[in-house]
């Protein structure tokens, strides 16, 4: 059982705060005012449910993510990116240097940064069986005990859970989401698809 602190419980928060609890995970989520949540008991200010987490999940927008690597001591933890960097008028990611990943890893001088849930839509955190099939969950990171962590959590909500590499790979699994996005949500096919991974 890990103690994971989400921070956002919109739409990917949210589904991965409901599965985990479902397997048997402690979670709290971390918004910005705790006092007008209503109806959960696992609500904390951002900074009490980081305290209190051994992993920290990042499902913010993008432009939240800057801020609150300034303000927060992660020591530790490993820290997961969900984000992903999309321009305002959502053509596209925005010109970045890096990845959203590098730069949380950069602003909190955290190692144990792992990308992961970022290349799939939340619909398919809440079931990620395709006819019998665990949907591919792309992670990347340069801690490989932080990767084995979020690996088991990937598999822990039914995904099968594959290493693209370093943190440098965070990029590419941004590109990936973008693609996702845009054949999910303009090139007809809607948001029940995944990429899967084929090996022999
Ligand atoms: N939607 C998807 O299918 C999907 C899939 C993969 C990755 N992503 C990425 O995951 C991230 C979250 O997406 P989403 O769809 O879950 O968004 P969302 O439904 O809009 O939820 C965003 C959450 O972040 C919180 N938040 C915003 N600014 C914050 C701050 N400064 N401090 C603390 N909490 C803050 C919001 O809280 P308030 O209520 O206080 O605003 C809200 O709970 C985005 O970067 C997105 O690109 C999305």
């Amino acid at each position: 059982m890990a103690k994971i602190a989400i921070i956002g419980n919109g739409n990917v928060g949210g589904t991965l705060g409901k599965r985990w609890t479902e397997a048997g995970h402690e979670v709290v989520f971390g918004v910005r005012d705790p006092g007008q949540s209503t109806g959960s008991v696992n609500i904390a200010s951002v900074e009490e449910a980081v305290a209190g987490s051994e992993i920290v999940v990042f499902a913010t927008p993008y432009s939240a993510l800057a801020p609150l690597a300034a303000s927060l001591e992660v020591g530790a933890r490993t820290l997961i990116d969900c984000t992903n960097p999309i321009n305002a008028d959502f053509s596209g990611l925005l010109p970045i240097a890096t990845s959203a990943a590098e730069e949380l890893a950069a602003a909190t001088g955290s190692k144990k940064v792992v990308k992961a849930f970022n290349t799939i839509g939340f619909n398919i955190m809440e079931n990620p069986n395709f006819n019998g099939h665990p949907a591919t969950l792309l992670i990347c990171g340069d801690d490989q005990e932080a990767k084995k962590t979020v690996r088991q959590l990937a598999e822990d909500i039914g995904f099968a859970a594959e290493d693209a590499g370093p943190l440098l790979q965070a990029k590419w699994l941004e590109s990936l989401a973008w693609l996702w996005i845009s054949m999910a949500a303009k090139f007809g096919y809607g948001r029940d698809i995944v990429f899967n991974l084929a090996k022999r």
